[in-house]
């Protein structure tokens, strides 16, 4: 760890890594590959760490998490860790009563239903959370650590946090939701509490990342897992402002080598929100629905893409996938530098071994 200008410490062998370098734009020799949700419940290890103890309890354990989130990359060679947490980890240190039902996904305990309820949650100030993310930094700094002592010990952590449309998703609705009506409404019948909920979220998530980075991240993406539910009106006028506010606590940070930190931005079927998702980022998520070559058209030419074989074949034939991965690496050649990786998280149902092959497949393609 070096202290880089603007006291920002950063993992100091990782930029010439595959996968900073393509981020940044570079297409190295090999394409780098890594996967949402590696870290999780297709692993047995993880079941058997986890066994007894809660999830987000598990978020705030740095000797778990920072375990957690070196598995996979032991286990597959992947060129990229994951910190192992949550997006809702920020609202619970914030105060929000939330818990992650096991098999259903985040339940808030007092939805956010009234500008009321807006007004009482954001009188909590988000630099309270400064102090309570010390377990969150402690994870990152043993997740570093422990990074240096596997493989040619270059690989990179990305840190990532949830962004304010997905996160008020769940405040308002106060459990998963197909269609995000309840946040949808929100923000056509009461956009200035809207405003207030979302901007609020954004410096609450940007705190959550911002920690992650200054203990040793070296690139942070933003998951707007929700955002394709939004038409491109919408997205532009009551969610991006938010989203670039949430960017804001981590962009144009240094790395060591006098270059940007890597941000990247990710929206399952956010496919009419391409172009107003870039917001500036180096690199864009691109989910299963879309080919890389037609998502990658509708981006500025500055933009690498990661992504994005579709999950749901992960249970096919081994020639199914390796087909379905040559044409995923075909379609991205089309952008500036690819980042392979699937179009959604891994389902927990995944045999770990058919994640380890796709690695070795994409490297040696
Ligand atoms: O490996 C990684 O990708 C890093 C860890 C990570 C988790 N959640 C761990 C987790 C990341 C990046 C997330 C982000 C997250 N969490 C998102 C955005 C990404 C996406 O998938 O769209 C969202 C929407 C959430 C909210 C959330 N948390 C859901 C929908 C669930 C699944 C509920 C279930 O049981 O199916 C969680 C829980 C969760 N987060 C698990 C993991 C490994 C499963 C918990 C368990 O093992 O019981």
């Amino acid at each position: 760890m070096t202290t880089l200008p603007g006291d920002h410490p950063l993992h100091a062998t990782t930029g010439d890594s595959r996968l900073i370098r393509a981020y940044r734009g570079e297409r190295p020799e090999v394409t780098p590959v890594w996967f949402m949700r590696q870290a999780g419940r297709s692993l047995p290890e993880y079941r058997e760490l986890r066994t007894g103890h809660d999830m987000l309890d598990s978020c705030l354990d740095p000797a778990l998490s920072s375990e957690i989130t070196l598995q996979p990359v032991r286990r597959h060679g992947v060129d990229a860790a994951i910190f192992f947490s949550d997006i809702m980890v920020p609202l619970l240190l914030a105060g929000v009563d939330v818990r992650i039902e096991p098999g259903v996904g985040p339940v808030i305990g007092s939805p956010i239903a009234t500008p009321e309820d807006v007004d009482r949650l954001v009188a909590t100030d988000p630099a309270m959370l400064d102090d309570a993310l010390e377990p969150v930094r402690e994870g990152v700094r043993r997740t570093v650590a422990g990074l240096a002592g596997i493989g040619d010990g270059t690989t990179p952590l990305i840190g990532f946090a949830g962004a304010p449309f997905t996160l008020a998703a769940y405040l308002v609705a106060g459990r998963p939701s197909k269609d995000h009506l309840a946040a949808r409404t929100m923000l056509r019948s009461h956009p200035v509490a809207w405003a207030r909920l979302t901007d609020w979220c954004a410096d609450v998530t940007g705190r959550f990342v911002r920690a992650q980075v200054d203990a040793g991240a070296s690139a942070a993406q933003l998951f707007d897992s929700w955002a394709g539910s939004l038409p491109l009106d919408a997205y532009v006028q009551h969610v991006a402002p938010a989203s670039s506010r949430a960017l804001d606590h981590v962009r144009d940070l240094t790395a060591s080598d006098g270059r940007r930190l890597p941000l990247i931005h990710f929206g399952v079927g956010a496919m009419e929100l391409y172009g107003a998702m870039q917001l500036g980022v180096d690199a864009m998520g691109v989910d299963w629905r879309t080919p890389l070559d037609v998502a990658h058209a509708r981006m500025g030419s500055d933009v690498t893409v990661q992504g994005n074989l579709d999950p749901a074949l992960l249970g096919a034939p081994w020639e199914t996938i390796a087909t379905a991965a040559d044409e995923v690496l075909r379609q991205g050649a089309s952008a500036r530098a690819h980042v392979f990786n699937l179009g959604h998280g891994v389902p927990p149902e995944t045999d770990p071994t058919v994640l380890t092959r796709i690695v070795e497949h994409v490297h040696a393609a």
